[in-house]
């Protein structure tokens, strides 16, 4: 491989594995576009930079979300997210207390009572976008109901989300933008405000209110803390399952024996659910600056260089996974790479998995068959998150 990778050239869009495999064989440690980060593809180095935070900082993607144009603070750059250890144990404990079992298995009826929802209003026999029908909507409807916030702007929050992800790549010269986003980041914050004072005078059982109560060695946590944690869940629970969603259906779409097999035996969803996840993660890579000099497969990195660690390269690596390359619903045992590993391991995947295998369970419930629809599948544009944004689909009841 000679020119650099472009994650967001069209073809790599389209499909990003033939290039990863390339370089896991070629090139495993190497620069890409755009922006010239460096690429670290084998799952024995993915392993390495996410379990070693003094070495690889998360605090990579703090500069970019806070960009002098912005002009006021951003509550996502301060998350637990973009923090190393010990500053993001003390955080992730603190909120992993509310984060519980409980609170998410009592989401699960809501839940199936908005999928139901979104599916029968599905039009049948005839060709719609997926993301735009279904896999959008059922996450969104989900943090609304995790949070408490009101149903009235469940359509708001991609918006919020979108821009608080965008941040990092909006030009110094797009004051048009730049007011956007303020005014989009300021709406966001005030209604969370607003929910997070009606908790603290009427306390229930949702997640805002068990953050309220948490304290470790009689410490809680602080308005700013709390803010920080809120546009976490929001960006983060989001930006990923709507494209878990979204591949899904392609899968059974473009591979309906796949879909015969989920309809013969709906226990299987759970395990097509885990396989789906190791085929095409949503989030590409995690994100992390070099804090000392390090050597990964024989190439010598600086401090200061901005790390890809790719998830989705190391998911498919046959160290990792036999046959990598290929779906297979019968694999069973790995921890699940596509929710990262370590310190900053994915705090929502049980909910994450709870909505796809239930958004899954409506959905064949309500269609036997998934064909093609009309006009061409289209990929957003992230360097971190990948998933199409126009899934052209016909469902069919028989
Ligand atoms: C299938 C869907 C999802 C996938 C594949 C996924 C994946 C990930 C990954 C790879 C990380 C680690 C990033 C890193 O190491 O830099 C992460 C972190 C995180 N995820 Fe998820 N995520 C998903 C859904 C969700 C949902 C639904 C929520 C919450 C509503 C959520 C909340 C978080 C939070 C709070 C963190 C940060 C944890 C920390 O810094 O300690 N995620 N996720």
């Amino acid at each position: 491989m000679q020119a650099r990778l472009n994650l967001l050239a069209p073809e790599v869009r389209a499909n990003p594995f033939p290039f990863y495999a390339e370089l896991r064989r070629r090139a495993p440690v190497c620069q890409i576009d755009p922006g010239g980060r460096w690429a670290i593809t084998r799952y024995e180095d993915v392993m390495y930079v996410l379990k070693n935070p003094k070495l690889f900082s998360s605090g990579a993607i703090r500069k970019s979300t806070q960009p002098a144009w912005l002009g006021r603070h951003n509550p996502f750059s301060e998350s637990m997210f973009v923090m190393d250890p010990p500053e993001h144990g003390r955080l992730r404990n603190l909120v992993s207390r509310a984060f519980t079992p409980g609170v998410i298995s009592r989401l699960e009826e809501r839940i199936r009572a908005f999928a139901r929802e979104l599916v029968t209003a599905l039009p049948v026999e005839r060709s719609v976008n997926f993301v735009e029908v279904f896999a959008q909507l059922l996450p969104a409807r989900t943090i609304g109901e995790l949070l408490g916030l009101d149903a009235s702007l469940h359509s708001r929050f991609k918006d919020w989300s979108d821009d608080i992800v965008s941040i990092g790549s909006i030009s110094p010269e797009d004051t048009a933008r730049h007011a956007e986003v303020r005014a989009n980041i300021a709406e966001m914050e005030q209604h969370l405000e607003s929910v997070l004072a009606q908790r603290r005078a009427n306390p229930g059982q949702d997640l805002m209110s068990e953050l309220l109560r948490v304290r470790v060695d009689g410490e809680a946590l602080t308005h700013r803390e709390l803010m920080a944690f809120f546009f976490m869940l929001l960006v983060g629970g989001l930006e990923t399952t709507v494209h878990v969603l979204g591949h899904s259906a392609r899968m059974l779409m473009e591979r309906p024996e796949h879909m015969e097999r989920l309809q013969a035996d709906r226990s299987l969803i759970p395990r097509f659910v885990e396989e789906m996840l190791r085929y095409e993660p949503p989030l590409h890579g995690a994100v992390r600056l070099t804090t000392a000099e390090v050597e990964l497969a024989g190439v010598r990195l600086p401090p200061g260089e901005v790390i890809f660690a790719v998830l989705a390269s190391a998911c498919r690596d046959e160290a990792y996974c036999p046959d990598g390359e290929r779906f297979d619903m019968n694999r069973s045992g790995q921890q699940n790479l596509a929710f990262g590993h370590g310190a900053h391991f994915c705090l929502g995947a049980a909910l994450a998995r709870l909505q796809v295998r239930v958004g899954l369970e409506e959905l064949l419930a309500h269609c036997r068959r998934l064909t093609p629809g009309e006009g061409p599948i289209e990929w957003n544009a992230s360097m971190i998150a990948r998933g199409p944004t126009r899934l052209p689909v016909v469902l069919h009841r028989t």
